[in-house]
């Protein structure tokens, strides 16, 4: 496994390897090894990892994670820079709480945060997985076109991770509120019905039913059809 330097974008620094088991574990071992702001990039993943302890099936698929020495409000930047990037191929892509990336109704974008303290805070890694074809076994949908480019995709995500990392917490949340697919919808959580109402400042997501109003943190919700 060699691991290239690709150089300086938009003050990221990008690294690219042909194979790995997951970019997020290697930065997870190896973060002191990276400057802040590097991407590492990975044109194969042979065990990508997925939210709740899932696999992320990596075949054909853009894989990269973000290191970040420094903390920022990744769960909300990360999504949005995503439905950034990929409305300037104006593909329109919408936000399922708190950070799939989805196209016509199904999950194209995967995001995996994970935080690293050693008694104190020491780096985030923000890992995402874009198919660039559809995943029927998961549901999952692609991009389906082969002129987008990995690395022209990874370059402008990154600028606009930049330029959202300038915004205050209320034009973030903003923001991420215009993109999404959730607000006003029924969803399932915990065996219950709710409506999503909104989304509070910290990034919780506030839902109520005739009985009760729920701030859900960083849980499983799933959109009633
Ligand atoms: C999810 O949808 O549950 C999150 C998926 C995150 C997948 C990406 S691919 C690059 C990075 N490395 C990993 O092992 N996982 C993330």
């Amino acid at each position: 496994m060699k691991i290239e330097d690709l150089g300086m974008y938009d003050g990221f620094n990008l690294f690219m390897v042909d194979e790995i088991t997951s970019t997020n574990d290697y930065l997870k071992l190896n973060y002191d090894s990276f400057p802040d702001n590097s991407i590492l990039w990975a044109l194969k993943q042979t065990n990508g990892r997925g939210r709740y302890d899932r696999t992320w099936i990596s075949r054909d698929d853009i894989t990269f994670s973000f290191l970040f020495k420094r903390p920022y409000n990744n769960a909300i930047i990360s999504p949005i820079s995503i439905v950034d990037a990929l409305a300037e191929y104006d593909i329109k892509c919408e936000i399922k709480w708190p950070n799939d990336v989805y196209l016509k109704g199904k999950k194209l974008s995967g995001i995996l945060i994970e935080d690293i303290y050693l008694n104190k805070y020491q780096a985030s890694i923000v890992g995402i997985g874009v198919n660039h074809y559809d995943k029927p076994e998961v549901g999952g949908i692609g991009l389906n076109d082969s002129d987008i480019d990995s690395e022209d995709l990874i370059l402008r995500i990154a600028r606009h991770y930049k330029e959202l990392l300038m915004l205050d917490n209320d034009s973030l949340i903003k923001k991420y509120k215009e993109n999404n697919l959730i607000l006003n919808h029924k969803l399932i959580y915990k065996e219950k019905e709710y409506v999503a109402v909104d989304i509070n400042i910290d990034g919780t997501l506030k839902c109520k039913n005739s009985t009760e109003e729920v701030n859900i943190k960083c849980d499983e919700i799933f959109i009633k059809k």
